[in-house]
């Protein structure tokens, strides 16, 4: 894994945007894989501008998001889907039919996970994706665990997860319970990885993700596989290095 630490989130944000915009210029009709959270936001926020500066054309690019809560509705404002639109796809001239978030609706969860894994494939794959890290080494909504599942699927978040997301409802008992994840290998068949780690509470689980053991109890830790990683983090993220 090639590790970058960077002064802080913005200079952060920066680098990971013009990895981005440069597999963007390079490849017109790319697949992004993209990801939700705090921690992308300023990276969206710089390929915002890059689009805005005509430094950048998203009109041919085609996205998959890695996760998104189960149930909910798109137009939940705590939805990913929510959160591409408002962070992204709305201000850029992406074409929205070509952007593919996990359906947090789906009557049929488990046939709409196996619809989501093929049409991954049916786009030619992930170029390039974009992870932040859980606290406790989860890695899109693969949660520490005995074992982890290959593809996208539905999953029960854990209380860590529950508690670290309850900042964006109104309360803890309005945090869905259950999620739909793109899996391990899922997230391991794109071509490059960008993996984004911001202040000292990422410190640890960077840590356990380069330098602890190898386990399914630290998902980010299988990254260390993978034969393109970049980790991009700023000096508080790098601690405890
Ligand atoms: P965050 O979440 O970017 O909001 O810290 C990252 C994650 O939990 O994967």
């Amino acid at each position: 894994m090639k590790v970058q630490i960077l002064e802080n989130y913005k200079e952060m944000s920066r680098a990971a945007a013009d990895i981005f915009a440069d597999v963007i210029n390079s490849k017109k009709d790319c697949v992004l894989g993209l990801a939700t959270g705090d921690t992308p936001i300023g990276m969206y926020e710089c390929l915002v501008e890059d689009y805005k500066a005509g430094k950048v054309d998203f009109a041919s690019v085609k996205s998959v998001n890695l996760d998104e809560y189960y149930p909910i509705t798109p137009d939940n404002d705590q939805s990913y889907r929510y959160f591409m639109n408002y962070h992204l796809f709305d201000k850029v001239n992406i074409n929205k039919a070509n952007t593919y978030v996990p359906d947090g609706q789906a009557s049929d969860p488990v046939s709409s996970c196996e619809a989501y894994e093929k049409n991954i494939d049916a786009l030619g794959g992930i170029d390039i994706q974009v992870l932040g890290i859980g606290r406790n080494g989860h890695i899109g909504f693969n949660e520490p665990d005995g074992e982890l599942i290959f593809y996208t699927h539905v999953t029960d978040l854990t209380a860590d997860t529950i508690e670290a997301n309850s900042r964006f409802f109104e309360s803890e008992s309005d945090v869905p319970k259950q999620a739909v994840t793109m899996g391990i290998e899922s997230i391991f068949k794109a071509r490059k990885i960008v993996v984004l780690a911001s202040g000292e509470g990422k410190a640890e689980a960077v840590k356990r993700m380069l330098c602890g053991k190898l386990t399914t109890n630290c998902p980010a830790s299988l990254l260390r596989l993978h034969p393109d990683v970049t980790l991009i983090c700023d000096k508080d993220a790098a601690i405890l290095l």
